[in-house]
């Protein structure tokens, strides 16, 4: 998979995605990321990227040119899935959309900036608008990221145990059940019995259970869907 982000901060994406599975992932070919400066682009003798909204009022608004300069210069190289936009009033996130995207080849993310971008990019070029939350981020890079992030360990091979994204809480519906490691036994909290047994099945039961219990107990909504 090919991940393409267009940014007008680029360093902030650059910590989140270069550690630990994700770098791993990068390193084996098994997903490429490219950051794109949407600056670079930009035919303003200051690399200016923003402007006054026609409407008036406080903020400003991404330009369109520059956006559409870099979305062209990569769709003339290749065929975009998805092109992304995040912002606080697109889809929620979740982990349906993320087990959908992980089987794309390319994938575009257009990170907000300031007040907005000229709906002009919006209505002509992106597919698909997520939010990750009701909340408002400086920018949507904090956005690209997660996304980026929960996408690519989905991928086959991304992960060391592969089985293990199978078994996250989201991934049936279900919250995971809790987990426990070494010492069995930590100033008289005691591991439960069930898992010292190794008896697989019932562990596996339990662990059925469990996830249930704590889903109807956390997140009851989850059930009813
Ligand atoms: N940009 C700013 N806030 C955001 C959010 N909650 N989700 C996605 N992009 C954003």
């Amino acid at each position: 998979m090919r991940i393409d982000i267009l940014t007008v901060v680029p360093e902030l994406l650059e910590s989140p995605l270069n550690h630990s599975i994700i770098q791993r992932a990068k390193d084996n070919n098994i997903a490429e990321i490219h950051i794109h400066n949407i600056r670079d682009y930009s035919e303003d003798k200051h690399k200016k990227v923003d402007d006054y909204a026609f409407s008036g009022g406080a903020g400003m608004v991404m330009r369109l040119e520059p956006i559409v300069k870099v979305i062209e210069f990569l769709t003339s190289e290749r065929t975009y899935d998805e092109i992304i936009f995040t912002t606080p009033d697109g889809d929620q996130y979740d982990q349906k959309t993320a087990n959908t995207l992980s089987i794309k080849e390319n994938i575009m993310i257009l990170c907000g900036h300031y007040k907005g971008i000229d709906q002009r990019i919006r209505d002509h070029f992106i597919t698909k608008e997520i939010s990750i939350g009701d909340f408002v981020l400086t920018g949507g890079e904090l956005a690209a990221a997660i996304i980026a992030d929960s996408v690519i360990r989905l991928i086959p091979g991304a992960m060391g145990d592969e089985t293990s994204a199978l078994t996250d809480s989201f991934q049936d519906d279900l919250l995971s059940p809790p987990l426990y490691t070494r010492p069995a036994e930590f100033r008289g909290w005691r591991v439960p019995d069930i898992l010292l047994s190794g008896d697989h099945k019932k562990i596996e039961k339990w662990q059925e259970e469990q996830a249930y219990e704590r889903t109807k107990r956390l997140r009851p909504d989850l059930l009813k869907e």
